[in-house]
């Protein structure tokens, strides 16, 4: 049986109660995808849809250890999207060996990536170093916590993170 084709089904449940993501599940194996909508300086809403996957994994009884670390990447990926990004979107996908994060917004892009990883690196204005943001610790962090990450940007335009994590196995995160 070929999976891959029920990937390219539309998602059919619009989940209202859940902050309006959307929910795909794949009948024929154990797949499940969902997305967020993320706001750029939306400081009340800011973190939500990191809330939502954290509860939809610790649902699926996955180890503890993961959950966290996949709850850091995807809070530090959602908050830089708020913090320095634009408007964007949220995109999990759940296979039966793999969990992917991806965070794509919509500007104003990243000049310098390998910089912006460095540890203490922050551009963060001073709305978010009032709130606490602004250690420079989010993308080490989430480089340290997902088993692989890339990050690319189109300066002026665009940011994209993807991590992924695989599921049978445990990092060793000091
Ligand atoms: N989505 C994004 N859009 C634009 N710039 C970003 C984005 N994510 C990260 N950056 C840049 O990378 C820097 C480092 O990010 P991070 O390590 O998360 O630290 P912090 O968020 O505390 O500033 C940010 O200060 C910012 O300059
Ligand atoms: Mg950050």
């Amino acid at each position: 049986m070929r999976g891959v084709d029920l990937y390219d089904h539309p998602p059919y449940a619009r989940n209202l109660a859940d902050g309006g993501s959307n929910q795909t599940v794949c009948r024929y194996m154990a797949s499940l995808k969902k997305f967020f909508f993320i706001k750029a300086r939306d400081f009340v809403h800011a973190g939500e849809a990191s809330i939502h996957i954290q509860n939809l994994l610790k649902s699926m009884h996955l180890d503890p250890a993961l959950i966290r670390r996949i709850a850091i990447c995807s809070y530090e990926g959602e908050m830089n999207a708020v913090i320095h990004g634009g408007d964007g979107i949220l995109n999990v996908n759940i296979e039966s060996n793999r969990l992917t994060l991806e965070i794509i917004d919509e500007g104003p892009g990243i000049q310098d990536i390998q910089l912006a990883m460095q540890p203490g690196y922050s551009t963060a204005p001073e709305e978010a170093r009032e709130m606490g943001f602004g250690a420079g610790m989010g993308l080490p962090n989430m480089k340290k916590n997902a088993d692989d990450i890339l990050i690319e940007s189109e300066p002026g335009k665009r940011t994209r993170a993807c991590m992924t994590f695989f599921l049978g196995l445990t990092k060793e995160v000091q």
